[in-house]
């Protein structure tokens, strides 16, 4: 019973392995395409809630944060931010439409609903940068594809958590935590908060796509096109 959330997340990232041999399922991008099933390809495994205090304590929640939970399932991380920690702001997001209705009661029924938003959508488009505190329970492929837009749209000295899955290979956490929930299940949460080093590699990073942009569109009118156009294309 306790390995059983561990047991669908593998098999979720069974699926995703094969998924993304057929289709490009990992866009964590602004703009990036919709994923190609409508629940999303990490399954719904709901965090224990005494797992949920300790995540939320890890990160360090008060009144002035705006908390992100990215693939919020039924809601609890973001009205446990409101209720239990006070966060001012706090926003759930989740693709299947089902968990958004239930995150929406729940925040109702624990009379958050004025600070909780729950919003459908798929979180490669999510523009989470008033967030202070991220909380992920997604799987290693998504963490890593996550990472370039948490490193560009958070604040210095916002913070990450994430249930179960680490961001390699480029984020080092600040705090690995091992926790047993009252079930006995066992768990590791990681922290992260944005830093220098991480916003200075948003500009290589930008720096490398835009040559990397002008190479291909170089080569590109190179093979058959003329050398202005390829000038033209680069600028
Ligand atoms: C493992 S559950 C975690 C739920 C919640 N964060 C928690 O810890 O209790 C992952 C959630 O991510 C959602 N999800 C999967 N892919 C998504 C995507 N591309 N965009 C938004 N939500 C997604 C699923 O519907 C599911 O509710």
């Amino acid at each position: 019973m306790k390995h059983r959330g561990k047991i669908w997340l593998g098999l979720g990232m069974l699926v995703l392995v094969l998924a993304s041999a057929t289709m490009p399922v990992i866009a964590a991008e602004e703009g990036a395409k919709k994923l190609g099933r409508p629940e999303g390809l990490v399954p719904y495994v709901p965090t224990p809630y005494d797992v949920v205090e300790e995540m939320l304590k890890m990160a360090d929640v008060k009144t002035s944060d705006v908390v992100f939970d990215l693939g919020c399932g039924d809601g609890r991380i973001v009205v446990m931010a409101a209720k239990k920690f006070g966060a001012k702001k706090c926003v759930g997001v989740d693709i299947n439409p089902e968990r958004v209705k239930e995150a929406r009661e729940l925040a109702k029924k624990e009379g958050v609903e004025d600070r909780v938003t729950i919003v459908q959508e798929d979180l490669a488009v999510t523009n989470f940068s008033t967030a202070t505190v991220v909380t992920l329970y997604l799987l290693p492929e998504y963490n890593r594809a996550l990472r370039p837009k948490l490193e560009r749209l958070l604040p210095l000295g916002a913070r990450v958590v994430s249930h179960d899955f680490d961001m390699p290979p480029i984020w080092k956490p600040v705090q690995v935590k091992e926790f047993a929930d009252k079930d006995g299940g066992h768990h590791t949460l990681y922290l992260w908060v944005i830093n220098e080093e991480m916003k200075k590699r948003v500009a290589e990073e930008k720096a490398k796509a835009a040559a990397a942009r002008k190479a291909a569109g170089g080569t590109k009118k190179g093979t058959g096109g003329t050398k202005t156009g390829g000038t033209k294309q680069a600028k």
